[in-house]
């Protein structure tokens, strides 16, 4: 059998690699070799990766695991020399993991959420007022994409206005390809100093938002306070910037699906979930190692193989989604695996969407002329990073 190697490149900046494709039609798994030497998995079919996903035997835990893009090899290493921080729930396994999932599912209530929506709406006014004071061109990522889901987040935790500014900043030197190596390093220390000192001022006045919330139940130190909410700024971030990106792209790239997102409020709801599946930000993972020799699919991957799911072609899977390379905001697309499967199935989900369902149409709607300001084939693709993306989306209107 031929062995597979990641990276894979694009032909075309929205579909999956074609090598991708033209594994899932051979089969639903797939030896790859990793770039440390193992020698695990790749996963192209949706009945395989969600059986993974919902399978007991597979963990989550980072040090189990064999990065599989050569550019994860020297984080890793960093990081397992460092150890998880304290909180870091999502590279648990039960019943580490099912302790924090269940202090955190408790704070994500439908009131909070509500009252989140509100601000959601007031953020993205404010940023389209910031675009139209500008006039085009300008960057959506920079003025749009990035700073709303920060905003959320620090909504969400309770961020004071007055150490907004500062907080993003950080986060988005923490988060930025072009941030040097030890520049990272410096802002990730500032985010946690700042994320511990913020709860140390909470514990001394209590407060209504999640980490408030949190502190009240009791059951976390400060050190698990600042890693679980260090992961919500991380998961919550660059995902839905990217998304906001990525998916004005792919709508200002096909007018038709753009005007129905526009015009048609009752197709908004699918729309989101549509662009979930078809741009499928997450892509390369989920990862999973296995604890225990496991059968899927008629393949017997034995304990300590790592797999990887390549989502992109997972979820155009045309056993499960008809038609599935073609972008239809009609469609029903429920079902798709971008936020995951089984117990780390994003906690953030209902967030992200609101997000979305906010910002795509707010946007289309105050620019009904938005276009883009440079070539398709001219705006920067984010291949190299682990959530795809663009780089950078030049919009006039
Ligand atoms: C479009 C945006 C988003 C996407 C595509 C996304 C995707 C995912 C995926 C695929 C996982 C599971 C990873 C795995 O199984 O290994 C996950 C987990 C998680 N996400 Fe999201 N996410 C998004 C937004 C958010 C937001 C806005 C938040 C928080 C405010 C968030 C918080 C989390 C957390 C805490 C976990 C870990 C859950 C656990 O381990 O139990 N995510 N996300």
């Amino acid at each position: 059998m031929s062995d597979v190697t990641f990276p894979m490149a694009r032909r075309r900046p929205l579909d999956p690699p074609d090598e991708a494709t033209e594994l899932r039609q051979q089969g639903a798994m797939h030896r790859m070799t990793y770039p440390d030497g193992h020698r695990g998995w790749l996963v192209t079919r949706y009945s395989a990766a969600r059986a993974i996903l919902a399978h007991p035997h597979f963990s989550n835990r980072q040090e189990l695991s064999h990065p599989p893009l050569p550019s994860q090899l020297e984080r890793v290493r960093m990081q397992r020399e460092r150890k998880m921080p304290a909180g870091v729930f999502l590279r648990m396994d039960p019943p580490d993991h099912t302790r924090y999932r269940k202090l955190l599912t408790g704070q994500f209530t439908v009131r909070r959420m509500k009252a989140l929506e509100s601000r959601i709406e007031e953020i993205v006014n404010a940023h389209l007022d910031g675009m139209a004071a500008a006039g085009g061109p300008v960057d959506l990522v920079q003025m749009f994409a990035l700073p709303i889901p920060s905003l959320v987040i620090c909504e969400l935790l309770g961020v004071p206005y007055e150490d907004r500014a500062q907080f993003q900043e950080n986060s988005k030197l923490l988060l930025s390809l072009e941030t040097k190596a030890e520049e990272a390093i410096a802002a990730l220390g500032r985010v946690m100093a700042y994320l511990y000192g913020l709860i140390q001022r909470k514990r001394k006045e209590p407060s209504d938002d999640l980490l408030g919330g949190l502190i009240e139940g009791g059951e976390l130190n400060d050190e698990e306070l600042t890693g679980v909410s260090f992961l919500l700024l991380v998961a919550g971030h660059e995902t839905t910037a990217n998304m906001l990106g990525l998916g004005t792209y792919a709508l200002l790239t096909n007018p038709d699906q753009l005007a129905a997102m526009r015009d048609d409020p009752s197709v908004v709801d699918n729309g989101v979930e549509e662009l979930l599946r078809y741009l499928t930000i997450i892509h390369v993972g989920p990862i999973r190692t296995a604890l225990e020799d496991v059968e899927i699919e008629g393949n017997l991957i034995k304990a300590g193989e790592t797999v990887t799911l390549q989502l992109p072609a997972v979820n155009r899977d045309p056993s499960r989604f008809p038609d599935g390379d073609r972008l239809d905001v009609t469609r029903q697309a429920g079902g798709h695996l971008t936020f995951g499967h089984g117990i780390h199935q994003c906690l953030g989900q209902q967030l992200a969407r609101a997000e979305m369902r906010i910002a795509y149409p707010a946007l289309l709607r105050r620019f009904p002329g938005l276009r883009l300001a440079v070539t398709p084939e001219e705006v920067p693709m984010r291949s190299d990073m682990g959530i795809y993306g663009v780089h950078r989306l030049p919009v006039t209107w």
